[in-house]
């Protein structure tokens, strides 16, 4: 299969182009499309014959459920069950936007689309490209995120033809998009809602909203070493994981840098190429490995727009061994961390 890429100017989706994707997600078949996290890879989420393509094209478990994304809120109704007061709220405030939430869904949603489950995730993604493609296929777009299964989720149009080139028909692309980690998921089928994704929307942003939130322990980082089941399948399996093996080394800036230098140095004796993750602002203090500078500590957002991208780069460069600072950032800190510690097996060395 040809994979056709069409540049899609955010500021202004042209309508012919978009009438084009649009047809492609009616007859059945798949694009991947921009949003405000990720890239994702779009079928229409009523069609079970598009949700097996999904699963096929990823490589992806089909026991792993798909997010159905809408344009407006209206859309939300006629597939879940009920909406609960808390729903409306966050919706109110976070859609749309990068924040996911899990209902019981009605027969309208084929259980291709929900993994087999009887709940549904739905979010109403915040870029115009989606927003326009959605409503050009038809409403609901189910899309996961658009790498192969147990790689880092694309920033880019290339990351998508990197991983599916050949196994889809399209991909928008609008360049870079500006969040970087996936959308935060909230489960509001049980009394309080339970994050089960960390994401941009953090923890003070959704008690602000509707009170009492809880954290999944599945996905602390108590609970994920102790290896509790997460509610969410998809974080229940290995990701991010790139093709050297990653170290996270904690403590403090200067016992950090020290440790990795050491580690590196020990790296080098043996033959062995050795590459770092830092933050800009310590990126200088490193010697004799390649360093990567993830982002700045002073602007936690550019740690999550180019974590995803600087794992890429490092399986393309062919390192033997990784070190990486840990970004406890105070915002976005527990999104970033779930990923990376994903990322490293979670292999930490606090110093
Ligand atoms: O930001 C995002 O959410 C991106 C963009 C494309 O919207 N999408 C994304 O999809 O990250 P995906 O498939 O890579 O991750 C969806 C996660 C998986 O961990 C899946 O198991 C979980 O959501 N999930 C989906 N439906 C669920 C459900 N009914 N109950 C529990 N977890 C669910
Ligand atoms: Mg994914």
């Amino acid at each position: 299969m040809k994979t056709s890429v069409l540049k899609i100017d955010p500021a202004a989706p042209d309508a012919e182009l978009m009438a084009r994707a649009g047809a492609v997600i009616k007859r059945g078949g798949l694009v991947a499309f921009p949003t405000e996290t990720v890239y994702g890879l779009g079928g229409d989420a009523l069609n079970p014959e598009a949700s097996k393509k999904i699963y096929a094209a990823k490589g992806r478990p089909s026991d792993n459920p798909l997010i159905v994304h809408i344009a407006d809120f209206e859309s939300l109704k006629p597939v879940v069950r009920e909406i609960p007061e808390a729903a409306v709220k966050l919706a109110e405030r976070f859609w749309p936007g990068p924040l996911t939430m899990i209902f019981r869904k009605t027969e309208l949603v084929p259980y291709e689309t929900s993994g087999g489950l009887d709940t549904v995730a739905v979010r109403m993604p915040d870029h115009p490209t989606a927003l326009a493609l959605i409503r050009a296929g038809g409403g609901y777009i189910a899309a996961p995120s658009a790498n192969a299964s147990g790689r880092p989720s694309p920033t880019m149009a290339d990351h998508v033809l990197e991983d599916l080139g050949g196994r889809i028909e399209m991909i928008l692309d609008s360049g870079h998009v500006e969040i970087g980690l996936e959308s935060t998921i909230v489960d509001l089928t049980e009394d309080v809602p339970v994050i089960l994704r960390p994401g941009f929307i953090n923890l003070n942003m959704l008690v602000d909203t509707v009170g009492e939130v809880r954290i999944d322990p599945g996905i602390t980082e108590d609970g994920e070493a102790k290896q509790v089941r997460p509610k969410a399948p998809g974080m229940r399996y290995r990701h991010y994981a790139p093709k050297a093996p990653l170290t996270i080394v904690e403590g403090s800036r200067s016992a950090v840098t020290a440790k990795i230098n050491e580690l590196a140095a020990e790296a080098a004796r043996a033959g062995r190429k050795a590459g770092v993750l830092a933050a800009e602002e310590n990126a200088d203090l490193y010697r004799g490995a390649h360093v990567f500078r993830v982002g700045s500590r002073a602007c936690e957002e550019t740690i999550a727009q180019h974590l995803f991208q600087v794992l890429r780069e490092s399986d393309a460069m062919g390192f033997d061994v990784l070190y990486s600072e840990s970004f406890d950032t105070p915002e976005m800190g527990m999104a970033i961390m779930n990923r990376l510690l994903k990322a490293a097996g979670h292999q930490v060395i606090t110093v």
